[in-house]
């Protein structure tokens, strides 16, 4: 493919003596009469390449002085070593063709670091600074890696619906997806929104998971994974929660709770082996100006995982002096506050936590003999709290049936979920990884608004 070769190959094997070809976006210009030096960035690394640009060029003085800060170019020239400190190896410009101008009295972005607050500003224009455009690199190698796992495991991708009518979670966080005249909306006699009449000939909603549909094709096809979009319209305002955010679910069928908390501990190391493999530079940078225990924090991941039950979790919290806001006893859902004593103060690792009360998660789970829990496990990452959430799932028709009426399920709408447990069930299990979440865990960033390129979250969709 005839593509320009990137700057970060450049500068890792740089082929001295030779004619080359970049382009790229400029971070800096220092400009004087005889000669001009350009930091060109191509968003491939941290580093740029330094382009020397001298008086000799035809458009040197009616192009070339006149460049600033995001102006984009094109260079050819000659690679060689740099006689100046700061850098191996620089770029004698041949010829400078300026792509795109920018203009420098209204470019938001100065060569200084900006905060991360004021980036979030620009979801447009920050990508552009090394703190983003390292997360977009981290990013992009995480979601590469899983697929990576999940087919060296013989697992098939499944893409699951976007729009559906079923609330996995039952926790009534749902967007509509209407086409309806919201200035003139039909009403059923009773007064409600008729949605007979919508697109759908009935409510249709934005999914929270891709589970209930990867269950119907693991027992199909044997594992699954999907990796999608998921929306929760939870009015969250925390540094962990997002409108709408990736989730990797696998679901394995002949697979119960031990097997599936194996699959997840073994894959959350592939992927933090992955990216401290991959981008060694991205994870220095992070670990120098974003959170100085990260190195340390991913060190950690790679041994054992730590197990504990609910109850014993629970039994724990309350033994501490510590004191929480949120009360600690049997029955309540962990807050992100306990989680984090979990990992951070207690077991000082990541935690898995396993066997919840049945009436703080979902139908789908199965019973586990006690009658009051469920099999269920979620895993606890230092410093993030729940960044796993997931289940052997309930295959029993008789216990799921009543688990539905307790949840006030719909019969009638899961009649087609019910209809895997009528033929040939199988005892499957799976889980949800919250990918914005594992960003958050390799790059020490602490708000969740920042390794996503466009966030959207309760009262604001910026761009
Ligand atoms: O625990 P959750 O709700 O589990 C499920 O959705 C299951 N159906 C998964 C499964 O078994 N297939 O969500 C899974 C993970 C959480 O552990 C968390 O990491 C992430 O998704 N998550 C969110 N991430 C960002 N913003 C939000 N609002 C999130 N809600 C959940
Ligand atoms: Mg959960």
């Amino acid at each position: 493919m005839p593509l320009p070769q990137r700057i970060n190959e450049i500068l890792s094997s740089p082929a001295i003596g030779t004619h080359i070809q970049v382009t790229g976006w400029l971070r800096s210009c220092r400009n004087s009469k005889e000669i001009s030096f350009l930091d060109l960035n191509d968003g491939s690394g941290l580093t740029g390449l330094q382009v020397v640009a001298d008086k000799t060029l035809p458009n040197y003085e009616s192009e070339i002085q006149n460049l600033s800060t995001a102006c984009a170019i094109t260079v050819h020239g000659l690679l060689q070593e740099s006689p100046a400190k700061g850098q191996a190896v620089e770029l004698l410009a041949t010829t400078i063709e300026i792509v795109g101008w920018s203009n420098p009295a209204l470019y938001p972005l100065q060569k200084k670091r900006h905060s991360l607050e004021f980036l979030r500003t620009l979801p447009h224009l920050r990508g552009r600074t090394n703190s983003l455009s390292a997360m977009m690199r981290i990013r992009n190698c995480l979601s590469f890696a899983v697929h990576r796992f999940f087919q060296h495991h013989a697992f098939q991708q499944l893409h699951t619906p976007i729009i559906t009518t079923s609330d996995c979670e039952g926790a009534g966080e749902m967007f509509t997806v209407t086409s309806l005249d919201l200035d003139n909306l039909p009403k059923t006699a009773e007064g409600q929104v008729s949605f007979a009449e919508d697109f759908f000939s009935q409510h249709a909603s934005l999914t929270v998971s891709g589970q209930l549909e990867a269950e119907a094709y693991a027992l199909a096809v044997g594992p699954v994974y999907t990796f999608g979009p998921t929306f929760r319209a939870e009015n969250s305002h925390t540094s962990r929660h997002l409108a709408e955010f990736w989730m990797v679910e696998p679901e394995i069928p002949f697979c119960d709770l031990t097997l599936d908390m194996e699959i997840a501990e073994e894959m959350m190391q592939f992927l933090v082996a992955a990216v401290i493999e991959e981008c060694p530079d991205d994870i220095d940078f992070f670990s120098r100006f974003v959170d100085k225990k990260l190195a340390m924090r991913l060190e950690v991941m790679a041994r054992p995982f730590h197990h504990i039950t609910y109850s014993d979790a629970i039994n724990q919290l309350q033994q501490t002096t510590t004191k929480f806001n949120y009360p600690i006893n049997w029955g309540v859902d962990l807050q992100s506050e306990h989680e984090k004593f979990l990992t951070d103060e207690i077991f000082k690792g990541p935690v898995i936590v396993t066997d919840y009360p049945k009436n703080i998660k979902p139908f789908y789970m199965r019973c586990n003999d006690d009658g009051k829990t469920v099999a269920a496990m979620d895993i606890l990452a230092p410093s993030i709290g729940e960044i796993i959430g997931g289940s052997q799932r309930e295959e029993r028709l008789t216990p799921l049936e009543q688990r539905m009426a307790e949840c006030h399920v719909s019969r009638q709408e899961y009649d087609w979920y019910l209809d895997l447990r009528r033929f040939g069930s199988v005892p499957h299990a799976g889980f949800g990884l919250g990918f914005e979440r594992m960003v958050l865990l390799m790059t020490g960033l602490g708000n969740i608004r920042d390794v996503i390129p466009f966030p959207r979250t309760p009262g604001g969709v910026a761009r």
